[in-house]
């Protein structure tokens, strides 16, 4: 059984929780939160329906404080079974979209814009479909992917597909047009980069056109690993020299 979230309205009789599904997971974060103790309450959250549809809250995972984090959408139907973000598909993908843009994975943190696996029945063989989060369901989520970057601290974020964009750059984002373009002066990074989610890669139909969306993505992955470099040299230099990255308030 889950602990009970602060300020969350009582349990009933039936065991459902009345009164959460309209909340956000602001309620179950901890006090004093760290990586370790906020993944141990994402396990549990139930801000939103999707906890009954998933198998598991897949949180985000890579050094506590990595400079470069990546946002997701939610996590796909491997993502769901293992627990861990970008492990099917799109993950192989990134990884190597990643090695080949010169960023190693190792230290990068991995997460997504919602963390429970949203499904329907479908297709031959009734296999789990990906459904993407509604705004409601982002909107739920968003604490953890708030407190994640609170924790992490990046220096750079990349979002992947217009979810992730959506969430971290406003509702008007549009990836199409923006893509690769280093955007400044947000509350959450020095720099935020959007660009197209690795499954929209994978979808295009031929090899040929594979190929090329994939060098596209690696080309942003690029863009954005200079954009990051030229903002941390510039930030450097009016930091003070001793220490790689500044000190908490
Ligand atoms: N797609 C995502 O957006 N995230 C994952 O973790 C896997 C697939
Ligand atoms: Fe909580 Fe997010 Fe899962 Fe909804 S999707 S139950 S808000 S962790």
């Amino acid at each position: 059984m889950a602990p009970a979230p602060r300020g969350a309205s009582a349990t009933s009789a039936t065991g459902t929780r009345a009164g959460t599904t309209a909340g956000t997971a602001a309620e179950w974060i901890p006090p004093r939160p760290t990586l370790p103790k906020v993944r141990a309450a994402a396990a549990g959250c139930r801000a939103c329906h999707l906890w009954t549809l998933g198998t598991q809250t897949v949180f985000g995972e890579g050094p506590r404080r990595a400079a470069v984090m990546v946002v997701g959408e939610q996590p796909g139907d491997q993502e769901d079974q293992a627990g861990r973000p970008f492990v099917g598909p799109s993950g192989r993908l990134l990884d190597r979209a990643l090695d080949a843009a010169g960023i190693d994975r190792d230290t990068v943190y991995v997460t997504n814009t919602v963390k429970h696996f949203k499904w329907e029945r479908g297709g031959r063989g009734g296999r789990r479909i990906h459904k993407t989060p509604n705004a409601a369901e982002v909107t739920a989520c968003r604490p953890w992917l708030e407190v994640e970057i609170a924790l992490v601290r990046p220096r750079l974020i990349v979002c992947l597909g217009a979810t992730a964009a959506q969430a971290l750059l406003g509702k008007q984002f549009r990836v199409t047009a923006d893509r690769g373009k280093a955007i400044r002066g947000s509350p959450f990074a020095d720099v935020v980069v959007a660009t197209v989610h690795p499954s929209s890669v994978l979808r295009v139909p031929d090899a040929a056109g594979r190929e090329q969306a994939e060098r596209a993505f690696v080309a942003d992955l690029k863009r954005a690993a200079r954009h990051a470099r030229s903002e941390s040299s510039r930030s450097e230099s009016v930091r003070s020299r001793a220490t790689e990255r500044p000190s908490r308030p």
